[in-house]
Order: C-alpha cells, then structure tokens, then sequence
C-alpha cells in the first residue's frame, strides 16, 4: 500500500503545482492595490515595445525576445522558443504567482537596468489580458 501513496502523491503534488496558483485579474488587482492606481494597457504597450536603455545592450526591449507579435512564439537570445505572451491565445500565462515575480524581476533588469515598478507590472499586465 504505501508504494502506492509515494507514486501517487508526487503526481498529485505536481498538478497542483501546474494547475497554477493565481489568476491575470487577481495579480492585475494585486499590482494596483501596490501602486495605488489602475493599470493601463497603453502605457503597457509602451513599456513592452519601446527601445529602452539603462539594461544589457543586447536586450534593448521586452519585444527583443517575446517579439512584436505577442500572439506568436517568441525566441530567447541563444534559440530557445518562447510560447505566445498573449493571454487570449495561451491561457497558462500569468497563472503562477512565482513564475510572473521571477521573469518580472529578471526581464525588467535585462531590459531596464532594474525591476519594474508594481505600477509598470500593473500596465503589461493590463497589456497582455487586452491581446
Ligand atoms: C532575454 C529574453 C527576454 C526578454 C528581453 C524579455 N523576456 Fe520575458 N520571458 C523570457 C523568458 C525566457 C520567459 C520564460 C519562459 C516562458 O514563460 O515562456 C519570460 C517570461 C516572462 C513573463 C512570465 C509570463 C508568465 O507565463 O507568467 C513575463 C510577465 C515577462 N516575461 C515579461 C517581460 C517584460 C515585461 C519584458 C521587458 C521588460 C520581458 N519579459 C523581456 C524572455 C525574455
């Protein structure tokens, strides 16, 4: 019996953690409770396309890996493919409250030269639920 219970319960373990933890609404709310402000798609749209500085030369914008067409694959700098950003054709995005803070924190520094600001996180979140 207990050989059951050591197959079975890594697999019930790892749904769970696949099924994800959290909801684009909720961590839209979330960022705008932090900020004290609503998000806005337009500003988000700015922040995820325009050429910034202050980040790595070689990642000059959001768009350098998720490309221009957010409801297409993406490529990351050495090939490796990166599934759509946009939620209306992935679903899976933004569902996993540590997988959004680890890309934010690490995207928003290769980009921006540092993390982005819960209002920022608050607009391209806004952003990607309006694609
Ligand atoms: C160097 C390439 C690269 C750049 C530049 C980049 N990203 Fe990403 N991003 C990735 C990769 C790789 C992942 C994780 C793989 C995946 O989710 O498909 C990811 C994931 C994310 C996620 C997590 C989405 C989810 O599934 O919950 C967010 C949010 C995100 N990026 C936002 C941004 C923003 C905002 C910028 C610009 C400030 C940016 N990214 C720039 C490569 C990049």
């Amino acid at each position: 019996m207990k050989r059951v219970y050591l197959v079975v319960l890594p697999i019930l373990l790892a749904s769970a953690a696949m099924a994800g933890d959290t909801t684009p609404q909720k961590l839209l709310r979330g960022f705008e409770a932090e900020a004290g402000a609503s998000g806005s798609a337009a500003r988000g749209k700015t922040l995820f396309t325009s050429k910034h500085s202050g980040g790595k030369p070689e990642t000059p914008s959001c768009i350098t890996c998720h490309t221009s067409n957010l409801r297409g694959m993406g490529q990351t700098r050495v090939g490796k493919p990166i599934e759509p950003m946009a939620l209306s054709v992935n679903p899976a995005r933004l569902t996993e409250q540590a997988k959004v803070a680890k890309w934010f924190r690490r995207n928003c520094k290769s980009v921006l030269g540092r993390e982005c600001s819960a209002q920022e996180k608050a607009d391209v979140v806004a952003y990607l639920m309006s694609l």
